[in-house]
């Protein structure tokens, strides 16, 4: 199936809901240091990992889960993976559609919420979704994991990299809820953007309709060890 950047109707009154969202993402995708080129090591291994599983099979479907400029996606082609992609940006879409193209892969994007994925249920063997989870409130999370694991087939794999309590930006702001803030911090692009950060007991919960959990932290420091970007690497089966 070749997806062209699409948007249902019902998907078009939840985009309207999220324009501010939509045009403060367009806007980072425009400059160039917002749209990586190598992918992480984590999802290079989780890739690698998740191919020799599906051997055998047709190429096994994969979706990169607010995929940016597209560096995940076009990895996942690269290694012989069916790779679709989503997001809510459609500068982030356009960068990546121009990225698969030029390294002559069929752009599968769609611009979407994670809370409503235009895919039907169990129609994917892995999914990812790299730093996206975390901008908005619990109950976005939360619903961004489930439409996760519904689009996953029996026997599926997902990997998701989301903010850990110790993360610097953590308490930087209006506090919305339990772990959510609305950022008020100068030093970052995301200013204004509402954060939910997971403690390690959270883990568990949120993703309790996973099996096989696994998660660690990474944590990389910045200023001299004076700040620390902290994130949890989770996989799970379904
Ligand atoms: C930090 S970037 C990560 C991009 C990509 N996963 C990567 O690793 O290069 C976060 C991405 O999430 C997208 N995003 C943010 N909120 C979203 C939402 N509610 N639904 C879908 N995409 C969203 C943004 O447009 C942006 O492309």
């Amino acid at each position: 199936m070749q997806l062209a950047v699409s948007r249902s109707s019902t998907q078009l009154g939840y985009i309207l809901g999220m324009s501010d969202r939509i045009s403060h993402w367009d806007r980072l995708h425009e400059q160039q240091r917002f749209r990586p080129v190598y992918p992480s090591e984590h999802v290079v291994r989780f890739l690698m990992a998740s191919r020799s599983v599906f051997d055998g099979q047709s190429p096994p479907r994969f979706l990169d889960i607010g995929t940016g400029a597209g560096r995940h996606t076009k990895l996942a082609a690269e290694l012989g993976f069916d790779a679709f992609g989503t997001d809510i940006s459609f500068t982030g879409l356009h960068h990546a559609r121009k990225r698969l193209h030029q390294s002559g892969f069929p752009a599968r994007l769609a611009q979407a919420s994670t809370l409503a994925l235009p895919f039907r249920d169990r129609s994917f063997a892995v999914a990812l979704s790299y730093g996206v989870f975390y901008y908005g409130t619990a109950d976005e999370m939360k619903g961004a994991i489930a439409e996760m694991r519904r689009i996953l087939v029996p026997g599926g794999r997902a990997l998701v990299i989301v903010r850990t309590t110790d993360d610097y930006r953590f308490g930087k702001g209006k506090q919305l809820g339990h772990n959510t803030f609305q950022l008020e911090i100068a030093e970052t692009n995301e200013c204004g953007s509402i954060q939910h950060f997971l403690a390690a007991n959270d883990v568990p919960v949120y993703f309790a309709d996973f099996s096989g959990l696994t998660f660690e932290r990474t944590d990389t420091t910045f200023a001299n060890r004076t700040g620390v970007n902290s994130d949890w690497l989770i996989t799970g089966g379904t």
